[in-house]
């Protein structure tokens, strides 16, 4: 639990920083699994800055986002796609072959198969390293929604309305967010080396309370993490005030 975002964002990205440095001493890559939404902006800054400032380099990683809108344009605002590159990819030096973001413009049909390649190209290149969450307030990470299986894998989802709602600011009304993502599913998220869930805002502290503290259900899909042996929450001291 951090005193605010900032310091707990900071200590993230340094984390994450340690990962690329440590993966460059042996030449190896480094696979990060990324998120997108308010929470990780911060992080993703302080990556911009470490490469500006302090000539971190991203020419060995390779990025896998947990999830993107269905259906979704590339060059939508609101996309996925032009939040990561707003927010971190076109600031660094990562070769753009390396980035991997969930397709919203396939067909229906398309989708199982892409989804069942995404999971094999992670896998091709050594699992993630590191996968960082936020936490929607119905205990979605990534788009998991309530009702989501613990082994499931990357698959088209439903929104939940909340989250919906949530989002309706970005678009405009939430008649203009789409009703569908796709998403990573639990079991791709923990099959990660490392899995950091970072949550801010007293707004946050229920969800927070239920996933760390409350009884594992598909209703909270964050609970799960309660199952795995290498997952932290870093919270700032809001969104950490409901925890005994
Ligand atoms: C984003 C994602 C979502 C968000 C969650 C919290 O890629 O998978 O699970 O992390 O909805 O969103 P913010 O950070 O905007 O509160």
């Amino acid at each position: 639990v951090f005193k605010n975002p900032k310091e707990a964002s900071i200590n993230v990205a340094h984390r994450i920083a340690n990962i690329i440095k440590d993966k460059q001493k042996n030449n190896l890559n480094a696979v990060l699994g990324l998120a997108t939404g308010a929470t990780p902006i911060a992080v993703y800054a302080e990556l911009v800055r470490l490469h500006k400032e302090e000539g971190l380099s991203f020419k060995n990683v390779i990025t896998f986002n947990l999830d993107e809108y269905y259906p979704m344009q590339p060059t939508a605002a609101q996309s996925y796609v032009s939040f990561m590159n707003e927010h971190l990819f076109d600031h660094i030096d990562i070769d753009k072959n390396n980035v991997h973001i969930p397709d919203g413009t396939l067909k229906l049909e398309e989708i199982p198969a892409f989804c069942l390649d995404y999971e094999r190209k992670i896998g091709e290149v050594g699992g993630l390293d590191m996968q960082i969450l936020g936490i929607g307030r119905t205990g979605h990470i990534g788009f998991n929604e309530p009702g989501s299986a613990p082994n499931s894998g990357t698959r088209l989802v439903t929104l939940d309305d909340l989250t919906r709602r949530d989002a309706a600011r970005d678009f405009g009304g939430k008649s203009f967010v789409p009703t569908k993502a796709i998403t990573m599913g639990i079991g791709t998220i923990f099959k990660a080396r490392e899995i950091v869930l970072m949550a801010w805002n007293r707004k946050k502290s229920p969800i927070i309370k239920k996933a760390v503290e409350g009884e594992m259900s598909s209703e909270v899909p964050a609970t799960y993490l309660q199952l795995s042996d290498n997952v932290e929450f870093v919270l700032d001291e809001d969104a950490a005030s409901l925890l005994t």
